[in-house]
């Protein structure tokens, strides 16, 4: 969540670039923004709450080779500009800004208060400074004090923070991602790559429990704790800075939708030994648990039913918040399998962890290379999807669907097949994504747009896809959608049913496919306005949206349409489906 970006180094426009860098960061979702650069001996602080879009770039144009500049998801503290990041110490010499929770932060705060401190802000944040301005009056050199500070804080936290009187930037990560971008001219400090991508491809990751000081001609990693030296390595990225704009699209949501005509290609290129040797270890596991957050979790969701109908095998599926109370399950003999886009939820990192402390071993299945998930874990298999910087989560879940499915087929010795009923999927989609049906699509969601409610039905791996549909419209449109599996609407939901009331069906071409249209004739007789996704046409739908018949791949298409209506519902109800309310691209607070 929220944005840090930071440089410093031998430009001396670090403020107009750490602003222009923040805008790159706006996807993460935030509420306010904030700058502080060196200049000189002082430090000159702007912060507001709104969009770090409208702010003009050439507002910053001090002399400055050091800056650092946050966008916030208030956690501790209404939306205010006072509440917004940068926080200073009373003196205004150290500038801090910071991404997560400080949990202790209530008696620290106290502590500070008996000592004749005074509060500006209702922030965690603000008693950071005041603790290193502490610490300094017995440690006066800067990062050690930093350091001796945060040996004081409780929580899941990044921070990156500056001193007037020296010339290095200090940032230590206890959970919050912090990335170096290793430029010729100085050192790029980042919650995410696009922050510096213009600027450089080499990247090194702070890792978790490390603090890293910089003068941006060189840099020093150690332990946050002991202080000893820890070597880095130099990673190049692959990601192009085209892939990561929006190009000729108005929305990254719209332009990530639209490239799974690739992605999903991109996601099942992957070496087929190591997809076999995978396959194998899920069988002979003494139990698989998939795990993910959010619509990650909804891919494990579908993956149940791929295994299950693919490969006659059971997983246990749990989201990475609720993972906790099952650990008396886990063994060392045990998979752990986690799906994430990011590679940095905090929910699921937490279920990692537990998977780890009881000697099982842990598969990744994520898009961010580099990432902590991607590090942490013991085996990763990387979807290739690309930057995925909409909130809404589109590209990353078919291909974390098509990697599950090709790993079900490989159980069943035949991932030949499932490869080449994948690739067959993709080019039907290559061919539905056409500009008709998209307008298509716009005229369904024109027609749709003003009722506050609406339902999804799904049966078999449709049910986690009428889930995910329901996120999908919730988080980008504000309409209260809500997905169901199809046989409980009697046990309940369809109490919910009133005249005109938009419920979708999703249908495939199967056994369950009788029982589903029963269902929607249920709807409609109570007066539902039915929409099905479907490959045939039925007298119940009133509104039919084709999707090619892709037998148990279905899954993966359905959810297209969707995303398209879900994105058209935002726009047409005047919302930015890129950057929805209270929502961040990455949860990095539990
Ligand atoms: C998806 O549209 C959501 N914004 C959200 O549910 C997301 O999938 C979830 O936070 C998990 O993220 P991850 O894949 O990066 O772990
Ligand atoms: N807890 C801090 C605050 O509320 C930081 C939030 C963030 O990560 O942006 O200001």
């Amino acid at each position: 969540m929220c944005g840090i970006f930071g440089y410093v180094g031998s430009r001396n426009n670090a403020g107009q670039l750490v602003v222009k860098g923040l805008k790159n960061l706006e996807y993460r979702g935030y509420d306010s923004w904030g700058v502080a650069c060196k200049v000189g001996d002082a430090v000159l602080v702007e912060k507001d709450i709104g969009k770090i879009s409208a702010v003009n770039e050439s507002e910053f144009a001090h002399d400055c080779g050091m800056a650092i500049s946050h966008t916030r998801w208030a956690t501790h503290g209404g939306v205010t500009a006072m509440n917004a990041h940068p926080h200073l110490n009373e003196a205004g010499t150290i500038a801090v800004v910071h991404n997560g929770i400080i949990e202790n932060f209530q008696s620290l705060r106290n502590e500070l208060k008996e000592k004749g401190y005074t509060f500006k802000s209702e922030t965690d944040t603000e008693v950071i400074p005041y603790i290193i301005e502490e610490e300094m009056k017995t440690t006066p050199d800067f990062a050690s004090a930093v350091r001796k500070a945060c040996a004081k804080f409780d929580g899941r936290y990044g921070i990156l923070a500056f001193h007037t009187e020296s010339n290095t930037l200090v940032a230590t990560r206890t959970g919050s991602p912090l990335i170096v971008g290793v430029g010729e001219d100085g050192y790029f400090i980042a919650s995410d790559i696009p922050a510096f991508m213009e600027h450089t491809k080499t990247v090194q990751y702070l890792d978790d429990g490390e603090m890293l000081v910089t003068d941006g001609k060189s840099i020093l990693f150690t332990d946050l704790e002991t202080g000893e030296e820890h070597p880095k390595r130099e990673i190049e990225i692959t990601w192009s800075v085209e892939e990561a704009q929006k190009g000729e699209y108005a929305h990254f949501m719209l332009k990530e939708i639209m490239e799974q005509k690739d992605s999903i290609a991109r996601a099942v290129n992957q070496d087929d030994d190591q997809i076999k040797v995978i396959a194998d270890a899920i069988k002979n596991a003494q139990g698989t648990f998939l795990v993910g957050s959010g619509t990650a979790h909804k891919a494990c969701m579908a993956a149940e039913y791929f295994f299950s109908v693919i490969a006659k095998h059971h997983v246990n599926v749990t989201s990475g918040g609720e993972f906790k109370v099952h650990h008396h399950f886990l063994k060392p003999e045990s998979l752990m399998i986690v799906v994430s886009q990011s590679g940095e939820t905090a929910d699921t990192l937490e279920a990692m962890k537990v998977a780890k402390s009881k000697g099982a071993k842990v598969l990744a299945i994520v898009n961010a290379e580099g990432s902590t998930i991607d590090r942490e874990a013991d085996y990763t298999l990387l979807i290739n999807a690309g930057p995925e910087r909409a909130v809404a989560s589109t590209k990353a879940l078919t291909g974390q669907m098509a990697v599950l499915m090709m790993i079900a087929h490989a159980m069943n010795d035949k991932l030949h097949e499932g490869k080449t009923l994948l690739l067959n999927t993709v080019s039907s989609i290559n061919d539905m994504l056409n500009p008709r049906y998209i307008d298509f699509l716009e005229e369904v969601a024109q027609e749709i747009q003003h009722h506050e409610d609406l339902y999804i039905i799904g049966k078999s791996w449709n049910y986690p896809i009428a889930l995910e549909s329901a996120i999908k419209i919730q988080e980008v449109s504000y309409i209260h959608a809500e997905g169901f599996a199809a046989s409980e609407l009697k046990h309940g939901p369809i109490a919910l049913i009133e005249e005109g009331t938009p419920c979708i069906a999703l249908l495939g071409n199967d056994e369950v496919t009788p029982d589903i249209i029963s269902n929607t004739i249920e709807l409609k007789a109570r007066g539902a306005q039915t929409i099905a996704i479907a490959p045939e046409n039925n007298e119940a739908f009133d509104t039919w949206i084709k999707v090619p018949d892709v037998g148990v791949a279905q899954a993966i298409v359905n959810v297209i349409p969707i995303q398209v209506l879900a994105y058209f519902l935002a726009v047409k109800r005047g919302k930015d489906p890129d950057m929805p309310r209270n929502l961040a691209k990455s949860v990095t607070v539990k």
